[in-house]
């Protein structure tokens, strides 16, 4: 079974084909990314107009030499959450296409499309039941999933996601905010913590559920930062050593309470290097298996929302397809 995916939810343009699943065929992404660097942040109403200009060269590009009467068997597309301008292009696409090929759509939720970035490209499925870390810009989820579309929400950030903290704590530092995260870490893997290391507090850590906070450790940043009595390097350091200390302990908990066979990570943020090394001896220290996506299924992209539809099919009637912003993990099928 052959799915094309469009996924649009933010500044990524991006159409996949996806063959039973796991298997990527032709993937082709546009981003606006450079606009938003300039203006330090995504502006929805630009990232909403690229969406609307790279939408049609796009999937052109990824259907060329396909029939797609033939050679595509079902749409999907990511129904939220997301920039409600850049999602409407998507979903809109999505619904014509299918018109206009009778063709069946399967509606994704991106951030259930971010846990399947580890079931695609790979010939070694992630095992049930396993516990889910997502941890995107905008989100930071642990899920209990019994099996596809079986999901159990455990907790998440009562305030900022962890992404943006990150992006937050390198505008304190003087770094680009836009996507910060990977800026940040690289300042961070050239120092040990010097004289504050294991200093940072690592809020919620030892509390009774899965919830985390992050905007704490941002204000606790800006404190230091003011004060101006240590180098950023140092800063940067404490800084992503709490965030993981506490995401990996929550997630080892998850795992543990609920018997848990696997664990998986997903989002954005699985590109920090010391939360995948983390999670990695975590899972090994509790003999499970531990599912880490490869680099290029960590930011957004088409090719795991046609996974995410392969696993968990559910088509619905055009009608009931409606792009989404404020969607939460556990609406998998809105
Ligand atoms: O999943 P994503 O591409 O977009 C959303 O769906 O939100 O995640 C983007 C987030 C940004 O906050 C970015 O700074 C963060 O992921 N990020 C990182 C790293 N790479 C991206 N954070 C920490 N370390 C990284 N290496
Ligand atoms: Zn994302």
């Amino acid at each position: 079974m052959n799915i094309l995916a469009i996924e649009s939810s933010c500044d990524e343009t991006s159409c996949s084909i996806v063959a039973e699943g796991v298997k990527e065929i032709r993937t082709v992404t546009s981003s606006s990314a450079d606009l938003h660097l300039k203006t330090g942040g995504v502006v929805p109403e630009v990232a909403a107009r690229k969406q609307v200009e790279f939408i049609v060269p796009v999937l052109k590009e990824c259907l060329e030499g396909f029939d797609p009467l033939k050679d595509i068997d079902a749409l999907a597309v990511t129904v939220g959450p997301g920039l409600i301008g850049s999602l409407l292009v998507g979903v809109e696409a999505a619904k014509t296409l299918s018109v206009m090929w009778e063709k069946p759509i399967i509606p994704v939720n991106h951030l259930v499309g971010h846990i399947y970035a580890n079931f695609i490209g790979t010939n070694n499925l992630p095992e049930f039941p396993l516990v889910a870390l997502v941890v995107s810009g905008g989100h930071t989820d642990l899920v209990y999933i019994r099996d596809h579309g079986d999901f159990e929400y455990l907790g998440g950030t009562l305030d900022d996601a962890v992404g943006e903290a990150f992006d937050k704590t390198a505008r304190l530092l003087g770094l680009s905010p836009y996507l910060g995260g990977p800026g940040l870490s690289k300042l961070a893997s050239t120092s040990d913590g010097g004289s504050l290391r294991n200093t940072f507090p690592r809020p919620m850590m030892q509390s009774d559920d899965y919830d985390f906070s992050f905007s704490g450790l941002k204000t606790y940043v800006r404190s230091l930062v003011q004060k101006g009595d240590h180098n950023i390097q140092d800063v940067a350091h404490e800084f992503e050593a709490a965030c993981c200390e506490v995401l990996i302990e929550k997630t080892k908990k998850a795992v543990q309470n609920k018997n848990a066979k696997t664990v998986l990570l997903g989002g954005g943020v699985a590109a920090n290097s010391q939360l995948r090394a983390g999670l990695l001896q975590m899972g090994e220290a509790l003999g499970i298996a531990t599912h880490i996506p490869q680099l290029k299924y960590c930011g957004d992209t088409a090719a795991y929302i046609a996974s995410a539809a392969y696993f968990n099919r559910l088509t619905k009637p055009l009608g009931e397809i409606k792009a989404d912003p404020g969607l939460s993990i556990m609406d998998i099928y809105p």
